[in-house]
């Protein structure tokens, strides 16, 4: 069979990205262009802000992730895009660009799930990962616990029930004073501080033992700053970092050992944005190492928002003869294993 090129889009928050992925497997260029420099200003991102820097960028993203392939549009496959989920503005851009496209050169369109994505830049890491395997999913929109039995198919074990951990990364970076994107900035703080100074609860989700719940650890982190105000006290940002980093951790890294033991699996793998927070990685690979379990985790760059994941996917929606028809559309919602 011969090579199968894709051109990956992806448009659905604050990255522009596009991607050519040879085979699912070997990235040929991966642009990614990022707006975090403006969302900054606002303290998050701001969705209409997001969709007209998607729009300026598009082309140019585009034709560079070409150039750096060495690949025109007749060298190629597919045309792949997120449709969701996402920001339904953002994600518009990317799925209409990605028509247009592949209209004009009559290229098949493969519409991707974002989180599909995510878990799928393990292929790119790992030229031999093959499912089954479990992945944990966490990312500034979405804490998941998946179980990949197949290329494509995906029984969801919990989720969050409300706030994503990279969005309580976000929440306490702010309260604390440091500012978009949280994730990185409270890692980087947490490197000072004691991650036992301040016993932050770990929540249990009544009724589910593999769903997450991270607001009442955000808002026991407020508790604790405003308490510390209304007696005069001082409180020491590095050690609430490192205190809340690792409550998150704990939490993340329980239920990944719990899906482990009940379900006997030989692979875990991470993925999303907070996935490349260091402290993560290390807990859930020792974890594993103790147990005899395979760990997977993609490179930093390819954990947050990037296209050349979606063309990853892509591959195996393509190989498996799934297309998606010109009526292709934003769904802000996405349900991980629905189709349109
Ligand atoms: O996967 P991603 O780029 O976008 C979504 O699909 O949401 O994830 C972005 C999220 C943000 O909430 C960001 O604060 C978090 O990932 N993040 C981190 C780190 N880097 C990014 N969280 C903790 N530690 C990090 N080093
Ligand atoms: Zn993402």
């Amino acid at each position: 069979m011969s090579d199968i090129r894709i051109l990956a889009i992806e448009s659905s928050c604050d990255e522009t990205a596009a991607a050519v992925v040879e085979n699912g497997r070997h990235v040929r260029s991966n642009i990614i262009s990022t707006q975090i420099p403006i969302h900054t200003l606002y303290g998050g991102v701001v969705p209409e802000i997001a969709s007209r820097k998607h729009i300026e960028r598009m082309d140019q993203v585009i034709e560079q992730a070409l150039a750096e392939a060495e690949c025109t549009l007749s060298d190629l496959d597919a045309i792949a895009v997120t449709y969701g989920p996402g920001l339904v503005g953002a994600l518009l851009c990317g799925v209409a660009e990605a028509k247009a496209i592949a209209f004009a050169a009559g290229l098949p369109l493969v519409g991707v799930h974002h989180i599909e994505g995510h878990i799928s830049a393990n292929y790119i890491e790992y030229p031999d990962l093959e499912p089954p395997f479990i992945c944990l999913v966490v990312s500034g929109g979405h804490t998941h616990l998946v179980r990949v039995s197949d290329y494509g198919s995906y029984e969801i074990l919990g989720r969050t029930v409300d706030d994503a951990a990279g969005e309580a990364f976000d929440k306490v970076a702010r309260a604390i004073g440091l500012g978009y994107p949280g994730g990185p900035k409270v890692e980087k703080k947490a490197l000072e501080g004691d991650p036992d100074a301040i016993a932050f609860p770990k929540a249990h989700v009544t009724g589910s033992d593999y769903d997450f719940s991270f607001s009442g650890l955000k808002s026991a982190v407020l508790n604790y700053m405003n308490g510390c105000k209304m007696r005069g006290e001082t409180y020491n940002e590095a050690d609430i970092a490192a205190s809340f980093q690792k409550a998150v951790v704990g939490a993340l890294t329980d239920h990944a050992v719990m899906a482990i033991e009940e379900f006997g699996v030989k692979k875990l793998a991470l993925a999303g944005g907070v996935a490349s927070n260091g402290a993560f990685r290390e807990s859930v690979r020792s974890a594993c190492e103790e147990r005899g379990v395979e760990f997977y985790c993609p490179s930093p760059i390819l954990c947050t928002d990037n296209a050349a994941m979606i063309g990853a996917a892509a591959y195996y929606e393509f190989i498996a003869g799934r297309r998606s028809g010109w009526d292709l559309n934003a769904v802000p919602a996405l349900k991980l294993g629905e189709r349109a």
